[in-house]
């Protein structure tokens, strides 16, 4: 396979990238999400800790009876507690305070453990975060060990502030770490699924667009059962039928230039032919002589067979020249040129509107018209009648007969040429080249309805070619 270039875009405007970033984002969006509500809980968790632990420390005193201890150990209890003053008041009304040396103070915050709406939580988790300087703070609440105990501890924020900043840090690590996990995952989910498979299938589809013969490099038959496996199948579904087409193509063109080669000497061959013939007609012999127009009229269809298969074979549907005429004329024109086929039993009957004028190719018209007027007539039909309407989709033009209808092997390729021919002496040409001239002019030929009473041909040309009375 040659190796070209496929201008993919580069990694920063590619999919990948920008699906890294949403990821890192998103991951980080939720772990803010998570942080939140964590930090107010954490805050809680710890001043509640610190009930507990206080509570546990003043249990101390009611070892003793007088509920006096060593100044010594009052101090250590305060530190290990990490207060500055403890007070409890039970349920019974007792009071009890640890207060070691500290000197009076002045409190700066009181926090009521027992107000624990989330707003006001959370609120007060961000002033704590915020604070440059150590507050103090005077905690209240029930002891989390018994219903009917009230703690107070009176303590300093610093420590609660260090240990909040110390778990955001955290939560923000691991958000980084997850985020990044995750996107590099995904990353590499993505390149393996799409953005592979999908350079690949681009760089086929360049390959084949420069040369669409080579099939070295072509995609083994893909077993995947998603979108991107069924891109790849109907891709290369269509690189066949393309080669098929060009095979064809180039086969066709070849085909074209040996008919028209074999038509022309052929012609020549008929010419010389029918000059011999010519001279039969002027022979001595009755016999002779009376077989001698058959033999030309033979002589003829060959010769118009070799014509109308080169002008078929050399080129498409000649361009359409429009112009503006009153359909009615054109009609009895046709009418006049199949006098020969009508003779004098058979009608050809116009019920077109006499001011109804239309845009088209007359030339060709009268060629579309004729053609269907012969099959019908060769067929078998008495009469023939043309009629034209004015619809909103344009102008349509009915070719109606009282012949046998359509045979079944007509019917079967109706409008291919060389095929659809069921009469012996015919092409198979003339529908097919009717259809073909109607559609160079942006109309369209069908058969409307074929049974044994008859066949009927509707010709439809676009709005522009119906004009004003
Ligand atoms: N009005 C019709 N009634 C019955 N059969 C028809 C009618 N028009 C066409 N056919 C059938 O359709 C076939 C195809 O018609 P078409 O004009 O394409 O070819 P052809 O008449 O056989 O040959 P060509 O017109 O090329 O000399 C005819 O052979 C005929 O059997
Ligand atoms: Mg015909």
């Amino acid at each position: 396979m040659s190796e070209i270039d496929v201008k993919l875009p580069s990694f920063g405007r590619g999919l990948s990238a920008r699906v890294l970033i949403l990821t890192i984002l998103f991951v980080l969006v939720s772990g803010i999400l998570i942080y939140v509500p964590s930090i107010a809980r954490f805050r809680l968790d710890w001043l509640e800790e610190k009930l507990n632990t206080a509570h546990l420390a003043i249990l101390a005193l009611e070892a003793t009876p007088d509920y006096m201890i060593d100044p010594e150990l009052e101090v250590r209890l305060l530190n290990h507690v990490g207060a500055r003053v403890i007070g409890l008041r039970s349920g019974d009304g007792k009071n009890l305070i640890l207060r070691g040396s500290t000197p009076p103070l002045l409190v700066d915050v009181t926090v009521d453990l027992s107000d624990r709406g989330f707003v006001r939580l959370f609120e007060d988790g961000l002033d704590t975060l915020v604070q440059s300087r150590n507050r103090v703070l005077r905690v209240k609440g029930y002891s989390p060990r018994a219903a009917d105990v009230v703690v107070d501890v009176v303590l300093d924020e610093w420590p609660l502030r260090q240990a909040l900043l110390a778990y955001s840090w955290r939560i923000l690590g691991f958000s980084i770490v997850i985020s990044l996990i995750t996107a590099a995952l995904l990353f590499a989910a993505l390149q393996w699924l799409i953005i592979r498979p999908m350079r690949r299938l681009t760089r086929e589809m360049v390959n084949f667009r420069q040369a669409p013969e080579d099939q070295s490099g072509d995609f083994g038959r893909t077993s995947r059962g998603d979108e991107i496996g069924l891109a790849e199948r109907e891709f290369a579904e269509m690189q066949e039928k393309v080669r098929q087409a060009l095979m064809q193509r180039a086969r066709l063109a070849a085909l074209g230039t040996a008919v028209s080669k074999i038509n022309h000497d052929l012609r020549g061959i008929l010419a010389t032919a029918r000059l011999i013939t010519d001279r039969l007609a002027e022979s001595d012999n009755p016999e002779v002589r009376k077989a001698a127009p058959a033999l030309l009229r033979s002589l003829d269809r060959a010769v118009d067979l070799c014509s109308d298969t080169l002008n078929f074979t050399r080129e498409g549907p000649p361009k359409p020249e429009f112009e503006t005429f009153f359909l009615a004329e054109l009609v009895d024109e046709v009418g006049e040129g199949l006098a020969k086929l009508l003779g004098t039993e058979k009608s050809w009957v116009s019920g077109v509107a006499a001011d109804l004028r239309i845009r088209a190719d007359r030339g060709q018209v009268y060629r579309i018209l004729r053609n269907l007027g012969e099959n019908a007539l060769q067929m078998g039909a008495q009469r023939v009648e043309v009629r034209a309407f004015e619809a909103a989709t344009g102008i349509e033009i009915e070719v109606a007969d009282d012949g046998p209808g359509l045979p079944p092997k007509a019917l079967e390729n109706l409008f291919v040429a060389f095929k659809g021919s069921a009469r012996s002496g015919g092409t198979g040409l003339g529908l097919a080249i009717a259809r073909e001239l109607m559609r160079g002019q942006g109309g369209d030929l069908k058969l409307v309805r074929s049974s044994a009473d008859g066949a009927v041909f509707a010709l439809s040309l676009p709005p522009v070619a119906a004009l004003p009375h």
